[in-house]
């Protein structure tokens, strides 16, 4: 199965099946195995890999930083401000002398051109850590969390539930109708995913038999939901549109009521993170000081009850982003 992936990058999940995605997934199920057990996998031994950042970021520049080093390889930091990208510099020619001295670059950024031309002049993989449009790393972590909860994903009914046609929106749409995940999307009408996304997940989701539903009656999109999913409300970039997005999202926080709706007692809660889910953030003081209110898209108690897995699923990071790295650029087979 393992050498049946021979994709290099790793720049959005249509240009992955059904089981070039499973093996990733169960490959970070063994590589976790293996760090657990202290069994060696350093199968980057002597690559140097970096990371071109234009956005911020915990989980993911850690993920890639920790998986890279305890697989053997040594990790550059490019933020934005240390590089000459888009302002003396093209994006070709940028790729070009990366892909001359690193053997691997994780971007962080804006536009998924962007990502795709680091692809097309570097020459090396090249995998994305996040762009406006998609999320294709965190996917990996939240299919492998899934798993972990209820030992698969097959037939279960994952739902987002927020701003629908945010990065991991998109990502988690497509991504289940890859993998023939029943997925739901409730969000309002303004805000859910573009029609172009939207049919290529129901063209998917036909090939793989999967149910795809869009809407923004939250009763209709819970009930019956595995997994509820969210993220926040406005994402890196858009923050000046938080007045708007709190009135048009507020009825599609996640509260107990609304887990109440899926109607069954194991649903699975899971978030991307970072989360505004108390005051403990310049955002949230904010958001208390306009709005009165405590948290935004999660409260503090889904956020921290026993069908929570934040914090597992952030941890997956890791796991995957090494499946992903030993795969694509490492010494494996
Ligand atoms: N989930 C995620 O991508 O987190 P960071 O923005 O902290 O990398
Ligand atoms: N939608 C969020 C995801 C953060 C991991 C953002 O783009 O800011």
């Amino acid at each position: 199965m393992l050498k049946e992936l021979n994709k290099t990058s790793f720049l959005k999940e249509i240009d992955f099946s059904k089981a070039e995605f499973e093996t990733l997934i169960d490959l970070a199920a063994e590589l976790k195995f293996k760090e657990k057990h202290q069994i060696p996998h350093r199968y980057l031994n002597g690559k140097h890999i970096a990371l071109l950042f234009e956005k911020q970021s915990t989980r993911t520049r850690s993920a890639f930083t920790v998986a890279a080093t305890k697989m053997g390889a040594s990790v550059s930091y490019l933020g934005k401000d240390d590089l000459q990208l888009g302002k003396k510099e093209s994006v070709e020619d940028t790729a070009i002398v990366l892909g001359s001295m690193f053997d691997g670059i994780a971007f962080r950024g804006f536009e998924q051109k962007t990502v795709e031309d680091l692809a097309k002049y570097s020459n090396v993989p090249v995998w994305n850590g996040l762009t406006n449009e998609w999320h294709p790393t965190q996917m990996l972590a939240d299919f492998l969390t899934i798993k972990e909860y209820f030992g698969t994903y097959e037939g279960k009914t994952v739902t987002f539930i927020g701003d629908g046609r945010n990065n991991v929106a998109n990502s988690l749409l497509v991504t289940s109708a890859i993998l023939g995940v029943d997925v739901h999307i409730v969000a309002p009408k303004e805000l859910q995913p573009d029609l172009e996304i939207q049919s290529l997940a129901h063209s998917l989701s036909e090939d793989s038999r999967s149910e795809v539903l869009i809407t923004d009656n939250i009763q209709e999109g819970v009930y019956g939901s595995d997994v509820i999913y969210t993220d926040v409300w406005c994402s890196m970039g858009e923050e000046d549109q938080l007045d708007t997005r709190f009135n048009i999202l507020r009825d599609y926080q996640v509260n107990q009521n609304l887990m109440n709706l899926t109607g069954k007692n194991d649903t699975l809660f899971l978030h991307c993170l970072p989360a505004i889910h108390d005051l403990n953030t310049e955002m949230g003081a904010l958001c208390f000081e306009k709005f009165g209110v405590t948290c935004m898209e999660v409260t503090d108690d889904v956020f921290r009850a026993d069908y929570s897995r934040v914090f597992e699923q952030a941890a997956n990071r890791m796991h995957t982003i090494k499946a992903l790295l030993a795969t694509t650029c490492g010494n494996l087979y």
